[in-house]
């Protein structure tokens, strides 16, 4: 079945479908972001667990005095191992998932200087520079409009303050990951 959301929207090349490419290649080699990002959670729950488990030896290793599961040369090089693995395998990978899966998503922002075409999609629709722009700030009611809008921004944060509420886990997980909630 054709998906005319995902095919519209990333051109064709939508996260399901197999960019071009069969198997393991089309995870390797693509240039989906939410591909990539998927490829950055694998990897560093991956190595974090690594991680985890050489602390854990140390913490092993430290239960009485002495050798308890493996000599002092070991003990150090795991050691070594540990903060390697944890700082730049786990924990650089991870702020760079969160700048794929939040960030990513951004570029679909470059519509502010195209002219969209539901076929061509968000990346393959001609790019006209500054024309809305110039369009809507040329327009007679823009001063009014964007006062307007700046105030009712200005309502809606007083009006909605007092009822901020905490969200659940999975709507935050979902929004961490889809920069959006359920
Ligand atoms: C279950 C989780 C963890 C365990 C059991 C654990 C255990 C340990 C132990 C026993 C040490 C040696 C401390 C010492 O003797 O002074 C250590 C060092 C260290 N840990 Fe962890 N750790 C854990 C998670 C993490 C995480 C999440 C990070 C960073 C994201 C991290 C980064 C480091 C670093 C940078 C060092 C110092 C390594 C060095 O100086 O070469 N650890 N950890």
């Amino acid at each position: 079945m054709e998906d005319l959301t995902a095919g519209g929207f990333l051109g064709g090349r939508g996260f399901y479908g197999k960019d071009g490419r069969g198997g393991i290649f089309s995870w390797v080699f693509s240039t989906d972001h939410k591909r990539i990002g998927l490829l950055y959670l694998g990897s560093v729950l991956s190595l974090f667990s690594l991680g985890v488990t050489i602390g854990f030896l140390m913490r092993l290793e430290l239960i009485t005095r002495g050798p308890t599961v493996m000599g002092p040369q070991t003990y150090n090089s795991l050691f070594t191992l540990h903060g390697v693995v944890m700082l730049f395998l786990f924990l650089i990978p991870a702020i760079l998932f969160i700048a794929i899966f939040r960030y990513g998503p951004m570029f679909g922002l470059q519509l502010a200087f195209k002219t969209y075409n539901m076929k061509q999609g968000i990346f393959g629709s001609p790019w006209i520079g500054f024309d809305h722009f110039q369009r809507l700030f040329s327009y007679y009611r823009f001063g009014e409009i964007f006062l307007n809008t700046v105030i009712l921004a200005v309502y809606k944060l007083a009006a909605a303050f007092p009822f901020l509420q905490r969200q659940n886990f999975i709507s935050r997980v979902i929004g961490t990951l889809y920069g959006a909630s359920p």
